[in-house]
């Protein structure tokens, strides 16, 4: 059964131009002239997406997504996507934080708009499709503002994964533009990179095969391009990212991914598609700021609360602002803090040796291991669980 589009819009130019391009992907439309009427056809219908244009007569589009997310009940989600006139990203954060799953501007792509609701459909109907054979989980790092440590953390968890916990690991450096791990583990520009999995222009597992790059550790890598120039290559395509992502957990125990900072459509997806969610902060006062909005968008976007860590880097850096304050100030627990060693953080760098390659036992090498213990935890329950649904009823 096709999925089943409610497009409200109030021109009928626009009610044809976007019923004509998702009829031709093979939807079925249902049309709304304005917020009431889409809001009584989302009671009555409750399709499998609205695509909502936010200059409506009366209510905007904007304030029916709010009315559709205040009725929504016992955990269900319908996927919405509004269409706006502004470009920038204040227009796209305003439509996420009304409740939006997705923000395209005006005037719109069919390309485009396709490509974002068949993602939007995969993304909140993941249940009702065929499963693939899924067997790692992703964990993915977030850093709530640059230069907060994100990358050291996420690669020496990946070391810690791999040589104290002996699980298969694919690290995936998400940081297109200006990905580091070059720099941190000392490869060179001559390194194959994340741009040779999709040079055919299709991902597969024998182009994957051909980009990955093991390192000393025993880590496979998967590094951001040598250039920024080249991350248009990657991000051109809509889920690119989205699709290693999901091959690559097939392969492996644990993908962890070093996201970049921007809620862009890449991002997005990287979030849709996570296990396990680390959102890393330091104790300051932007910082924290910046959490309480990370989180409150997390839950927007229906991030499960089970699925996200707080990690508290460089716990003990004088700041001014102590862990408990900051906890008291977000209403929520930190899960994990890991020790401030700027001379063992920087020497590793320096060396192109992360600390959990040359001292495990050091005290930073002690938290990050710890933080791999926390992460690994859900994969061995969710694969013990595998393994019960799938051992035969005696
Ligand atoms: N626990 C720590 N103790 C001391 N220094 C640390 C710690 N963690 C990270 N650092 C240092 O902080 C600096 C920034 O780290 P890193 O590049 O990992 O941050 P990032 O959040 O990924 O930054 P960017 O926003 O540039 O991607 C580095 O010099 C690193 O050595
Ligand atoms: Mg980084």
């Amino acid at each position: 059964m096709s999925a089943r589009i409610l497009v409200v819009a109030a021109q009928s130019a626009m009610q044809l131009q976007l019923g004509n391009m998702l009829r031709r992907d093979g939807y079925e439309i249902a049309i709304a002239p304005d917020g009431p009427e889409g809001l009584r056809q989302w009671t009555a219908e409750r399709p499998d997406l609205v695509a909502c244009d936010n200059d409506l007569p009366g209510p905007s589009g904007m304030e029916l997504v709010m009315r559709i997310r205040q009725a929504e009940q016992n955990g269900s989600h319908t996927p919405i996507i509004l269409l706006g006139a502004g470009t920038d990203v204040e227009a796209k954060v305003a439509a996420l934080r009304a409740g939006a799953d997705d923000y395209l501007a005006k005037p719109v792509h069919p390309q485009e708009l396709s490509a974002r609701v068949r993602g939007l459909l995969s993304r909140f109907h993941r249940a009702e499709q065929p499963q693939q054979q899924k067997s790692g989980r992703v964990v993915a790092f977030y850093g709530a503002k640059g230069g907060v440590g994100t990358t050291t953390l996420a690669i020496n968890t990946a070391i810690a994964l791999k040589r104290e916990l002996k699980r298969s690991v694919c690290l995936v450096d998400a940081n297109l533009q200006f990905g580091d791990h070059r720099v941190f583990l000392d490869l060179g520009p001559d390194s194959r990179s994340i741009v040779d999995a999709v040079s055919a222009g299709v991902v597969d597992l024998d182009m994957l095969g051909r980009a990955i790059v093991r390192h000393e550790t025993g880590v496979e890598l998967l590094l951001a391009p040598p250039s920024p120039d080249q991350a248009e290559l990657v991000s051109h395509e809509q889920h690119h990212l989205l699709r290693i992502i999901e091959l690559l957990r097939t392969l492996y125990d644990h993908v962890v991914v070093d996201m970049n900072e921007r809620f862009d459509d890449h991002m997005l997806d990287v979030i849709g598609v996570a296990d396990r969610l680390v959102v890393v902060m330091t104790a300051d006062l932007s910082c924290v700021k910046n959490v309480r909005l990370v989180l409150e968008t997390m839950a927007q976007l229906q991030v499960p609360q089970d699925r996200l860590m707080l990690v508290l880097n460089r716990a003990n850096a004088f700041t001014g602002i102590s862990a408990k304050s900051v906890e008291h100030v977000l209403k929520r627990s930190i899960e994990h803090q890991v020790v401030n060693d700027y001379r063992s953080a920087i020497s590793a760098l320096n060396s192109g040796t992360p600390f959990m390659a040359k001292r495990p036992e050091s005290a930073l090498g002690k938290d990050v291991l710890e933080l791999a213990r926390m992460v690994d935890q859900g994969a061995a329950a969710s694969v013990e669980l595998k393994q019960l649904e799938l051992s035969p009823v005696r």
